[in-house]
């Protein structure tokens, strides 16, 4: 059995948790690599919802499911996702859930300053989620971080947090006039649940490295969508991590010559949430059928998400830096009853056509998207279960999509449900290397 990653092919929100939850099925157990509660992956069995933020969607199906190194965590937003899921009925223990002892921590002091940078930025802002994830970053990266495992070792947390805030607080007070923290609250209370994730602290690379020589099959979630990517997206307008198919592998601890799949995850058309250069952007009657139709509603922070035709030269983008296999194409149904679609399938800058992502996010800015039209379907697409069923027109559609991308859709997807698929390709199929 293969070991699949499955991410975002656009700017985040594609349908990622669905295919997750579906694909689940066949792999033994599911990793996060980066993001944190930032995001949000919705699954629907038999009609029941669940949205989930920093657990593996894989949890649903009661699959082991893991939190690797590149994740940003925030103890106390986990606590509440693990007692909601409870509510639920999804039982967590120790043995099916491990978080890798090497994961960032989300401090207070993080989050004051995410939403005190936004303000400050005022219309030049980003539209981050708000919870702390770029300054978890950035101190990783500055090699200040407080990690997971800090929490066991009273001495070394202690003298890391005091560190931090003593930086932090100076920032916060002097530069962005907002709220300071004390050291005794904070080490107070991430104490206590530290010993309340205890009992899921392991090595997480490890831990997939020995499942995967027993010929087990790992499926790796991604968060985000390669357009948000901290290289490789619409830079300043991403998020903070690695959200590409190469951050699996940093992100988990697993080398790259143990991955056999790479499925894209793709709408049929286009959505983002948050500030930022987006050429496909409709403002007229089609974007509001796609956000009312395709209910467009964030499912982290319920902030409207902007929607516009499908944009090929994203999605080629996204197939050269992930080197995807295949796609997963989403939410199809929504176009159904559209009498023409149109797919970007290059830019135009004074009268000369870019067939490939600009590098200066001030000139994608001013890219004008060159259209091509296509016959949309009156027939509902909801439901259908065979390729072959399929409208002629939305078949067609499906195929110019590959050819202009270069990616073959590998799965079809029509509705929220995990029934509501077509499964053209199978990854977790493909034969080991
Ligand atoms: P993720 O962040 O990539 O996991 O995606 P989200 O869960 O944030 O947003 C995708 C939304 O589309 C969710 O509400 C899903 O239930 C829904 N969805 C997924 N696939 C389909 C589909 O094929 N058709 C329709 N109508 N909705 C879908
Ligand atoms: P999923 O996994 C869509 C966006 C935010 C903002 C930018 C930076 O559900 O696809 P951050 O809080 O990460 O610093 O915000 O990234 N963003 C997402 N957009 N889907 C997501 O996650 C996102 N996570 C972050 O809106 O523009
Ligand atoms: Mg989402």
């Amino acid at each position: 059995m293969a070991n699949v990653i499955i991410l975002g092919a656009q700017w985040g929100d594609e349908g990622k948790g669905k295919i997750v939850d579906l694909l689940t099925e066949q792999a033994d157990a599911v990793v996060r690599f980066q993001g944190g509660h930032n995001a949000g992956h919705t699954l629907v069995v038999d009609g029941k919802k669940y949205v989930l933020h920093l657990i593996p969607s894989g949890i649903v199906r009661g699959k082991t499911c893991m939190i690797g190194n590149g994740v940003v965590l925030d103890p106390a937003a986990l606590l509440q996702e693990m007692e909601e899921l409870n509510r639920l009925g999804v039982t967590i223990t120790g043995a099916g859930f491990k978080i890798s002892a090497l994961t960032q921590l989300i401090m207070p002091y993080h989050r004051e300053l995410d939403v005190a940078r936004e303000k400050r930025k005022g219309k030049g802002k980003i539209g981050t989620t708000g919870r702390g994830i770029g300054p978890t970053y950035e101190d990783k990266m500055a090699r200040r971080g407080i990690r997971l495992g800090d929490l066991y070792n009273r001495q070394v947390f202690e003298a890391k947090l005091q560190e931090n805030l003593a930086y932090h607080n100076f920032v916060l007070e002097n530069y962005h006039n907002a709220a300071t923290f004390t050291l005794e609250a904070i080490r107070d209370d991430y104490l206590r649940m530290a010993d309340q994730l205890a009992p899921y602290v392991d090595d997480v690379s490890t831990l997939l490295a020995d499942a995967m020589d027993a010929g087990q099959a790992i499926l790796f979630e991604g968060a985000q969508g390669t357009m948000l990517d901290v290289d490789h997206g619409t830079y300043p307008f991403v998020t903070s991590s690695s959200t590409v198919a190469g951050g699996a592998c940093s992100g988990t601890g697993v080398g790259p010559t143990r991955i056999d799949y790479v499925l894209g995850v793709a709408k049929a058309y286009t959505t983002r949430v948050g500030s930022g250069p987006f050429p496909t952007e409709l403002h007229d009657a089609i974007g509001e059928h796609l956000f009312t139709v395709g209910h467009e509603l964030g499912a982290s922070t319920g902030r409207a998400r902007r929607c516009g035709w499908f944009d090929a030269v994203v999605v080629r983008h996204a197939a050269r830096i992930n080197g995807l296999t295949g796609m997963a194409l989403t939410k199809l149904d929504v176009l159904d009853g559209l009498p023409t679609l149109k797919i970007c399938v290059a830019y135009q800058r004074n009268g000369r056509r870019l067939e490939n992502m600009p590098s200066d996010p001030s000139i994608l800015e001013v890219c004008e998207p060159v259209y091509e039209e296509m016959p949309g379907w009156s027939e509902p697409t909801s439901g259908i279960t065979q390729v072959e069923a399929l409208p002629k027109a939305a078949r067609d559609y499906i195929q110019r999509l590959e050819t202009l991308t270069g990616v073959p859709a590998s799965i079809l997807s029509t509705g929220p449900d995990r029934i509501q698929t077509m499964i053209v390709d199978n990854p977790f199929a493909r034969p080991r290397r």
